[in-house]
């Protein structure tokens, strides 16, 4: 007899149709991979009438997600609904009290909760996976925990927000505006319900703090990031970062440094021919080091309905196979507290600024800079007003620390018209 595997799915948006789909499709080559037979036993969302494209018929429906999660019909609890609090993380925990295995692809509730929500899945004997919650259709929580777990891992970095790389590449590429851009990559279903935790680097935030965990051994730690979303960043960047060879990226960097674990989620400069400046649209690209393997490069869709309810699935065929590990790929009360370190390493830096267009005003900028130790790389002056020149500067690498002196000090000059545009450039 075919054992089976019986799951309530909490969240039929653009995720949770995805995974319907993928269970009522294909339910052959499921039970083919994992010898068990993977069926839908109840289903919970907001509206109960609304048309989804897709047949509810047959599955229960549960108003209350906290009464789904603890169903005695069902074996595997899948929050796909979202939220840090509220009734996604009430309803994990009462799945895992009540003896479910929990798959979920909520990254803000594990980057905020993750280290209590381990805790309790341990006390309880019952995983969570959440393979989804990162990068979407990319296996990079796999990657970490399993095909990586002999390394040493020294840094974790990557574009992890499709939504932000869409808007940046489509302003880039196709000229459209910020409004355009975002409009597509909601109609995708790469935005999420709250918009400001994409374009504000939030929600990559919450992913570098997940993969920061597992890749450093410890608890997640996401107000430990230092964090800055793509709403700065304007077309002109993006046409003088381009003209320059380079592309913007919302790019996550997480390391341990000589004082702690330094992670932050920023708007860099890449090289416009790197695999990082090579990524567009919704893809999103993890790039792991180890003392072992040295570096590898992960890349896919990194939101959306197929790529998303794939990852999803991937967990439940894991737990149907019988395999368990703990969540974040040790035990929960052997993960350390992180210890937080801003970045120290120095870095080129992208400067765009508009100087007042008279005699000696390049000079000031050029000697402040000089004084504060930092050598100019590139630089270039665009077709000026009768008043205004904007200017383009391409550091050597310097401290963020020296950095932000000559900026202050720029502010205290009478040509300097508006602060300073500053972008980290990053080389991988
Ligand atoms: P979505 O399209 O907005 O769908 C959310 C679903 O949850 C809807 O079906 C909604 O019901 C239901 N829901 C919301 N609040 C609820 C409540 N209080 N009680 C019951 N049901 C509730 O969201 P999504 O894009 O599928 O995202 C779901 C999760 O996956 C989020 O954690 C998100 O961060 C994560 N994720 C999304 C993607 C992506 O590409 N979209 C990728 C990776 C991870 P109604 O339909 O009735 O309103
Ligand atoms: N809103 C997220 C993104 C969904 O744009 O990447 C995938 O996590």
């Amino acid at each position: 007899m075919t054992a089976s595997l019986r799951l309530g799915i909490a969240g039929l948006g653009t995720v949770g149709i995805g995974v319907v789909k993928i269970v009522r499709q294909q339910a052959t080559l499921l039970s083919a991979r994992t010898g068990t037979q993977i069926t839908i036993s109840a289903v919970s969302a907001r509206t109960k009438g609304k048309d989804r494209g897709v047949s509810l018929a047959g599955y229960d429906w549960e108003d209350d997600p906290v009464k789904l999660a603890t169903r005695d019909d069902l074996d595997v609890y899948v929050e796909l609904m979202g939220g840090t609090d509220g009734p996604a993380k009430a309803s994990v925990e009462a799945a895992l009290k009540a003896g479910k295995d929990v798959v979920t692809a909520n990254k803000a509730m594990l980057a905020v909760h993750g280290q209590a929500l381990a805790e309790l899945a341990e006390e309880h004997g019952r995983v969570i996976r959440y393979e989804a919650a990162v990068a979407g259709g990319i296996p990079v929580i796999k990657a970490l925990t399993e095909g990586l777990a002999g390394n040493e891992i020294t840094r974790v970095m990557g574009v992890m927000n499709g939504t932000c790389n869409y808007i940046l590449t489509r302003m880039e590429k196709a000229g459209l505006t910020y409004e355009e851009a975002f409009a597509e990559a909601d109609g995708l279903g790469y935005v999420e319900a709250d918009p400001t935790l994409d374009v504000g680097g939030i929600d990559a935030g919450h992913k570098l703090a997940i993969l920061s965990a597992i890749a450093f051994g410890t608890k997640p730690d996401f107000d430990g990031i230092e964090l800055e979303g793509i709403t700065r960043v304007s077309i002109e960047d993006i046409r003088a970062a381009a003209d320059m060879e380079y592309r913007i990226k919302l790019l996550g960097v997480a390391q341990r440094t000589g004082r702690g674990l330094e992670q932050r989620m920023q708007p860099c400069l890449v090289p416009a021919n790197s695999p990082l400046g090579q990524l567009e649209g919704g893809t999103n690209m993890v790039v792991i080091e180890g003392h072992a393997v040295e570096q590898i490069v992960l890349r896919g869709p990194g939101a959306g309905e197929g790529p998303t309810a794939s990852a999803v699935m991937g967990d439940v065929c894991d737990i149907a196979r019988g395999f368990r590990l703990p969540v974040f790929g040790q035990p929960a009360t052997t993960l350390e507290a992180a210890k937080s370190a801003r970045s120290e390493l120095p870095a080129p830096y992208y400067l765009r600024m508009t100087l007042l267009d008279k005699p000696g005003a390049l000079a000031k900028i050029a000697a402040i800079l000089g004084n504060s130790g930092i050598s100019i790389d590139r630089m270039r002056q665009y077709g000026h007003d009768d008043t205004n020149a904007p200017v383009l500067i391409v550091t050597h690498k310097t401290s963020r620390a020296a950095l932000d002196e000559a900026l202050a000090a720029m502010g205290q000059t009478d040509v300097v018209m508006a602060p300073p545009v500053a972008l980290r450039i990053e080389h991988v």
